[in-house]
């Protein structure tokens, strides 16, 4: 890559030792550049502003600034820089406030080269996309920032097969995507067995029924009151109670719900049912990606293929649909190349099998909160960033060139499979 398109970091740490240490690791990737080094959080922010640096590299402790009030300050001047925190503490409630602060990623230290690298790479993916349309933007600062957000995204998670994973990937998915910026919903269209309340410890009196159920248009002020907020910031629409309390919901309730839901956040994650509902059917005309989980087995195979049968005969560009692999074992026998080379279509991103997802999910915590540096949960990050850089700043500024949406508009909204 040319010199101008290097990835430029910025990193920040009180003690030159650890600052020398982490130019070390970088020295010699080619595509990564230190444009400058600082030792207090208030140099940082000076810096930061400066350089506009692609991704901060930031310690916590630091003599007159600590590395959180920095990241709030940078992420409020410096949008595009994505800011990865370095620090020995690794304890959640650290991790949680820097997340809050605005950091996008968090590293133990002292990381290793591989872990660096691929973190940063990542980082930048996610800058791309931020300074391409703060640029095309003529005023600075918050307009800036909001030209800089992704705007109604709404990303399906979908498997053939109950309990690959769904809810797991959705809850991760949604709390890897929040941020400032690109606020995040996450809603349990899994209407009669929903349990993203459980995977993230809420409670509600509230659920995605009283949405649907409503007559009048879902304004801001309405959803508002019907959302569970969690700690990291994503809101949920969580399922119903009880299951019979679902029957009475409709295709084009579901759609109207989630048209609403786009002009209110970044993001809108759809966890689904392992069925092929009108329902489901109807997520999926309105989904800009549609993630489909499989586990690397046989009968996911063969599932896997019916769906991308199934894609095929909706006309959905194939862009739209991505293959992720989880519960991935490599004493399973089946690898992504076998599943890739059976059903011809590449799998995007793959998590491993991993006990540490399970207690994430009994201590309704997601993994990429609690073990972010695990590999799970990097993997999972990984799949994030994935759906990130396919959100191109092109496709958002012109969808009728790229034509995402334009599928869709093209075909009569009820377009059905099944007759009907
Ligand atoms: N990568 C992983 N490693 C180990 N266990 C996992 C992994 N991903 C998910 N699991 C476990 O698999 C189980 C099913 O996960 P999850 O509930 O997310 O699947 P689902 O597809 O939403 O299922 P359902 O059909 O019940 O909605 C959970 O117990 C979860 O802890
Ligand atoms: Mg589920």
């Amino acid at each position: 890559m040319p010199p101008s398109q290097k990835i430029s970091v910025l990193i920040v740490d009180d003690i030159a030792e650890t600052r020398e240490n982490i130019k070390k690791l970088l020295q010699f990737e080619a595509d990564i550049e230190v444009v400058g080094t600082a030792k207090t959080g208030r140099e940082a922010v000076a810096m930061a502003k400066e350089k506009r640096p692609n991704v901060v590299l930031m310690d916590i402790n630091m003599p007159d600034m600590d590395g959180i009030t920095a990241t709030e300050l940078i992420v409020k001047d410096v949008p595009s820089a994505q800011i990865v925190i370095l620090s020995v503490q690794s304890d959640a409630d650290y991790l949680r406030r820097a997340m809050m602060a605005g950091a996008r990623d968090f590293l133990t230290k002292p990381p290793s080269g591989d872990e660096l690298v691929r973190t940063i790479r990542r980082m930048y993916e996610i800058s791309k996309t931020r300074t391409v349309s703060a640029a095309s933007s003529t005023a600075p600062g918050l307009a800036g920032r909001a030209a800089g957000a992704v705007r109604g995204k709404i990303i399906s998670i979908y498997s053939a097969k109950g309990g690959v994973g769904c809810t797991t990937l959705a809850t991760n998915l949604a709390v890897a995507l929040h941020s400032e910026e690109n606020k995040t919903i996450l809603v349990d269209f899994n209407l009669q067995f929903g349990d993203v309340g459980v995977f993230l410890n809420l409670q509600s009196r509230h659920s995605v029924m009283e949405a649907l159920e409503k007559d009048e248009e879902l304004d801001p002020e309405f959803l508002g009151s019907i959302y569970a907020a969690h700690s990291s910031g994503v809101k949920a629409l969580l399922a119903p109670a009880s299951p019979e309390q679902a029957d009475v919901a409709t295709a084009a309730q579901v759609k109207k719900a989630l048209e609403a839901l786009k002009h209110e956040f970044s993001y809108v994650i759809v966890d689904t049912p392992s069925a092929l509902t009108d329902i489901v059917l109807s997520i999926f005309d309105v989904s800009d990606r549609i993630i489909l989980v499989a586990t690397p087995d046989i009968p996911a195979i063969k599932d896997a293929r019916i769906f991308f049968d199934l894609v095929d005969a909706l006309e959905y560009q194939p862009n739209r649909v991505m293959m992720v692999l989880n519960k991935v074992d490599k004493r399973g026998g089946i690898t992504a190349a076998n599943i890739q080379e059976s059903i011809k279509h590449d799998v995007s991103a793959q998590i491993p099998l991993d006990d540490r997802v399970l207690y994430s999910i009994n201590n309704g915590v997601p993994l990429i909160v609690s073990g972010r540096t695990q590999p799970a949960a990097q993997a999972m990050l990984d799949m994030t960033s994935k759906i990130v850089a396919g959100f191109s700043p092109v496709e958002r500024t012109a969808p009728a060139a790229q034509g995402v949406p334009d599928d869709k508009s093209k075909k009569p909204p009820q377009r059905r499979l099944f007759g009907g």
